[in-house]
């Protein structure tokens, strides 16, 4: 048996579309029967015919922070694919993503130990991956290195990458991704969804930062890829194209027929408009719209090789224009 955690999310419900084309069944877990239905919806970018795979998917509702919901969950399952985190940018989140990422993860991993799972696929991030040294371009060796510069975020998923190496110590076969920024269809008001919905209403703004992009349905695929060969104990940096947020906004204002966004900002614009919205944050409670964190990286400008991948099992990404032209046809306001 073959068990997703995050089924509801991005990454994970694209994977569950992607192995019930393979599988006759496939064990999800989740929380909440709203997120469950919207799973329906994902797989409509792909089929006509939803039921017949999202039929084949056992939900079980648990908790990767609750250990006694997660014990009906393992049972004879042989292989695990956990997506399940908590993405935020907002550093009130820290003590939640510590819990989430760090301590579901160790619980994902000591039980793939306890019921003898033959692999398991944890979706890490670039943000786990060290920084680049002398502008070169960032590969898997390059090193974590603690340091103030580093994000909330971040710290966790270096943190669950930790569970897992300590899993692999202990054993367990693992793989792991570290994927760029995830661009994929149906969550429009989360993470980089929300880049066609504010283009779509008319943002003017862009920065020229870089940083490296990634299909959903490229991490979909070399994640079963992965999981499936015999590669074990390694991690790989998976990234189609390094970009400007600049030339990606003007893609996705193409694809949607909107007004290219107009006004360059810099570092002092960012910087103050954080800092106000942070103000703004104290006073009202609101929910901050520019964390520090993003404004920082919006501007950064950091080059993935996906060199390692392409290699190993030899996987061929989706040009990111592709994959934006495809999100932009399914994209529902
Ligand atoms: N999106 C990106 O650009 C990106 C880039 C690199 C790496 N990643 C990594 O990819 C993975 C998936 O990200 P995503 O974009 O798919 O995130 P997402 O859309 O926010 O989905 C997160 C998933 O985790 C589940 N989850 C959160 N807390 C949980 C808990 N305590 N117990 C059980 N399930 C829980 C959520 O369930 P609910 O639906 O119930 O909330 C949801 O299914 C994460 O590990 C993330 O760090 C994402």
């Amino acid at each position: 048996m073959i068990l997703v955690t995050g089924g509801t999310g991005l990454v994970g419900s694209h994977l569950l579309y992607h192995l019930t084309q393979k599988y006759d069944t496939v064990r999800a877990i989740f929380r909440t029967n709203k997120k469950r239905e919207h799973v329906k919806n994902i797989f409509s970018f792909y089929t006509d015919d939803v039921q017949q795979y999202f039929s084949k998917i056992e939900w079980i509702q648990a908790d990767i922070t609750d250990v006694p919901s997660l014990e009906p969950v393992f049972d004879n399952v042989t292989k695990v694919y956990h997506c399940a985190a908590l993405v935020s940018f907002n550093p009130r989140d820290y003590r939640r993503m510590r819990r989430v990422n760090i301590e579901g993860t160790a619980n994902i991993v000591n039980f793939s130990i306890d019921q003898g799972v033959k692999k398991l696929c944890f979706v890490s991030s670039i943000a786990a991956v060290g920084d680049s040294i002398n502008g070169k371009t960032i590969n898997e060796e390059n090193e974590w290195t603690d340091s103030t510069d580093n994000h909330e975020y971040s710290i966790t998923k270096y943190g669950a990458e930790m569970e897992v190496w300590r899993g692999s110590q202990e054993g367990l076969n693992v793989v792991i991704v570290n994927p760029g920024v995830i661009l994929g269809s149906g969550f429009w008001n989360e993470g980089s969804g929300k880049l066609f919905s504010k283009i779509n209403t008319g943002f003017s703004f862009y920065t020229e930062g870089i940083t490296g992009f990634v299909g959903v349905t490229d991490v979909a695929k070399v994640m079963i890829q992965l999981t499936e060969s015999t590669v074990k104990n390694e991690r790989f940096i998976l990234v189609s194209e390094n970009k400007s947020y600049k030339d990606v906004l003007f893609s996705i204002a193409d694809g949607l027929h909107k007004k290219r966004p107009s006004i360059k900002t810099g570092r002092l614009i960012t910087g103050v408009f954080w800092r106000i919205d942070w103000l703004l944050t104290k006073l009202t409670g609101k929910e901050p719209l520019l964390m520090k964190s993003s404004a920082k990286s919006s501007h950064n400008t950091s080059y993935y090789s996906s060199e390692k991948i392409k290699k190993q099992v030899h996987f061929e990404f989706e040009p990111i224009d592709k994959v934006i032209s495809k999100v932009c046809s399914d994209f529902q306001p």
